[in-house]
């Protein structure tokens, strides 16, 4: 019905999110953007149901301050509260939209700063994580390599829209992870002694070679996440798969899952406004505790880092 997302753009002079802004800034912005969502969706306050909020994984100042909204509206409504964690409900968000007939089980590849994970997902009760990044996520590498380049924070998106112009003219290594696991800071030092080493003997080395060095970049970190996710398929023998987190958006790695389907795969690829962070993907998770009756407690506390396994 409405789904906003206020973006704070305070970040990008600082190469990083940094907490004390964050937590701030929700605090200026929360009653202003959930006012707003009202009123686009045309819902008035008193005919909610329930409200639903990020318990974490995050930063636990900004997690604070959504939870002390969530928990105080909730008890001046009189309606349930739920807790979510944010990394299931980017598993979840490929169910927003009832399209195709993806269903349980499937494979989720979560990518996003913080995190990337390959998620097998059975039903709503029975989420565990196969595969996971050992160092950085893939976000995390697609936004300090694009530093490296001179890009701004966050950098995932410029990489991306940089490597249209480009050709796959330079090899970086691939890490080599047993199991269903991965590793990218390799690859983010990699790009770095790479940069340093040609700028020795051409100071405009970047700039003159930006597009394929962003088109290389993101080929292998995309090949890494795809050959994983493609063991992940072969050992469970699932064939429905889908891709969710904020590194989702990223044009080439949507294409070739997308390509996967002409090998009888199951794709989910969720719209562009489901796929980073978004009110829309907790507020869907908080539906389906609502449909299986699992209310949370107004003594839940926010958390920086908790993995999915349940
Ligand atoms: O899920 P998300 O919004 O927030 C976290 O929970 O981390 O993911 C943000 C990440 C950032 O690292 C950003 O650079 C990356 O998603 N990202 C992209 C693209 N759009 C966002 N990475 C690659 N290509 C994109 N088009
Ligand atoms: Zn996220």
């Amino acid at each position: 019905m409405s789904n906003c997302v206020y973006s704070q753009v305070e970040h990008s002079n600082y190469n990083g999110v940094v907490p004390e802004i964050a937590s701030r800034t929700h605090l200026k912005k929360i009653t202003s953007i959930c006012d707003y969502s009202l009123k686009e969706s045309k819902v008035k306050r008193k005919n909610l149901t329930g409200i639903a909020y990020s318990q974490g994984p995050g930063l636990l100042g900004s997690l604070i301050v959504g939870s002390c909204f969530a928990k105080g509206l909730s008890l001046a409504l009189n309606i349930p509260l739920y807790s979510i964690n944010h990394l299931e409900a980017h598993v979840f968000s490929l169910l927003i939209e009832k399209e195709n007939n993806f269903k349980f089980p499937y494979l989720a590849l979560l990518v996003s700063g913080g995190h990337t994970q390959i998620v097998l997902v059975k039903s709503f009760n029975d989420v565990k994580i196969v595969g996971t990044t050992r160092d950085d996520a893939a976000g995390e590498a697609f936004d300090k390599i694009a530093i490296t380049l001179g890009l701004d924070y966050p950098g995932g998106h410029k990489i991306d829209s940089l490597s249209k112009g480009g050709i796959n003219s330079f090899v970086f290594p691939k890490s080599n992870m047993p199991n269903l696991d991965f590793s990218f800071s390799g690859l983010k030092t990699a790009v770095l002694n790479f940069v340093k080493n040609n700028q020795k003997n051409n100071q405009n080395f970047v700039e003159n070679n930006l597009k394929n060095i962003c088109y290389s970049v993101q080929n292998i970190i995309v090949e890494m996440l795809i050959e994983k996710l493609l063991l992940a398929c072969n050992k469970y023998n699932i064939k429905t798969i889908g891709i969710c987190g904020g590194v989702s958006a990223n044009s080439y790695l949507r294409k070739k899952i997308l390509d996967l389907k002409t090998k009888g795969f199951i794709v989910n690829i969720p719209k562009f406004e489901y796929c980073t962070d978004n009110g829309a993907m907790i507020a869907f998770n908080g539906f389906l505790k609502a449909k299986y009756n699992i209310k949370s407690s107004h003594f839940d506390i926010p958390f920086s880092k908790q993995f999915i396994n349940r």
